[in-house]
């Protein structure tokens, strides 16, 4: 489709595009019903089919079996800042946060508001958050260690977990859920906002292990608990449907397409080398992320001076790729490449930086 740009969108982003067409053909009439998925009941068997599909394939995708509930969740990842301390943090303990950026600084902000005991066992701050810091200070009876596994606006991704001696990792994995193998065992709650590597925006993906919700307290607000969603699979009230059904071909095109999160992590590591590739310390490039912690996602570099990086953007735009403008706290520019962007993207990406160094180096 020729209309269509490379897109770079840290999120919404790009989905794939076999899915858009999917959603295209069964839009008017969803599987006979006569009805688009957008009219149809959230209590029918036919989105029923849906969600108990997205539920099953995700546990597929990440090899594990019904120990861990899947939850579809509104208010995005920043509610999950509040709904986790309120379900799982008891005035009794507290949770170590490791601050590796904006989007950790958030959560932690989200529990000291509620009062909760919260320690800083780590952070990159020092550094302007360019790196994943090693050096934790973990106590062993937190409640959770919180993490951002990949920082959307830093650049930054963990590329190996913390050992944490059985305390449950929590993960705000919006911005590369689903992007790679991931053993589950040390996770006691992963969650992510669909809108870079799920779906649309308005829903918020929350896997989490059956024990920790026995945890919950009762005297919490039905909707910001999450044992109303795991008793009523995710349809205690009317759930955003549409977000939920995109989440389910996404997750389809996955699991049947890709092959599985070994072969998107193949494809990921390729494309974002061939990025990386372009940049050095002194050169034209200069990745804003320390190399061992740099993300496979968003890939974040500057150029030799402000005015040349409005120019890249602009001309890039005009030459038919978006989004590469970097976020609005950091300046400098940003590819965000999720699952969904094509090499083909990627290639082209690569071509213009390269005709951009030579025209302006
Ligand atoms: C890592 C990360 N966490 C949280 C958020 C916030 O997500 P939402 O807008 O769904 O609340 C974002 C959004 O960009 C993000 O990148």
């Amino acid at each position: 489709m020729d209309n269509r740009i490379h897109n770079f969108n840290p999120g919404p982003a790009t989905l794939p595009l076999p899915v858009l067409k999917k959603i295209q053909s069964t839009f008017l009439n969803y599987q006979n019903t006569g009805m688009s998925i957008t009219e149809i009941s959230h209590r029918s068997k036919a989105f029923d089919d849906v969600i108990n599909d997205a539920k099953a394939r995700t546990l597929r995708l990440l090899k594990i079996d019904d120990t861990y509930e899947v939850l579809f969740v509104q208010g995005g990842a920043s509610l999950q800042f509040s709904m986790i301390p309120m379900n799982l943090l008891p005035d009794s303990k507290k949770a170590d946060y490791i601050n590796t950026g904006t989007w950790s600084t958030k959560a932690i902000k989200e529990a000291n508001i509620l009062n909760k005991q919260v320690s800083v066992a780590g952070s990159s701050e020092d550094k302007n958050f360019s790196y994943i810091p090693k050096d934790l200070n973990l106590s062993p009876d937190a409640a959770y260690v919180h993490i951002t596994s990949n920082n959307t606006i830093k650049g930054t991704q963990w590329h190996e977990f913390p050992d944490t001696n059985g305390v449950p990792i929590i993960s705000d994995m919006s911005s590369d859920i689903l992007s790679r193998p991931l053993d589950m065992k040390p996770f006691g709650l992963i969650y992510a906002g669909a809108q870079k590597n799920l779906g649309p925006a308005g829903v918020c993906m929350v896997i989490i292990r059956k024990d920790l919700l026995e945890k919950v307290p009762d005297n919490l607000p039905s909707m910001l608990k999450y044992t109303t969603y795991s008793n009523k699979n995710s349809l205690y009230n009317t759930p955003p449907c549409f977000a939920i059904y995109t989440v389910q071909l996404v997750l389809e095109w996955l699991e049947d397409t890709i092959g599985g999160l070994e072969n998107i992590h193949d494809m990921n590591i390729k494309k974002a080398n061939l990025i990386y590739n372009l940049m050095s310390d002194e050169g034209f490039y200069r990745g804003t992320a320390d190399p061992k912690s740099r993300s496979l996602m968003n890939v974040t570099f500057r150029l030799p001076s402000e005015d040349l990086e409005k120019r890249f953007v602009a001309e890039a735009l005009e030459n038919g790729m978006g989004g590469l403008k970097g976020h609005r706290s950091v300046g400098g520019c940003r590819a965000s490449i999720y699952n969904a962007c094509e090499m083909k993207s990627i290639e082209t990406l690569v071509d213009f930086m390269k005709s951009f160094e030579q025209k302006n180096g």
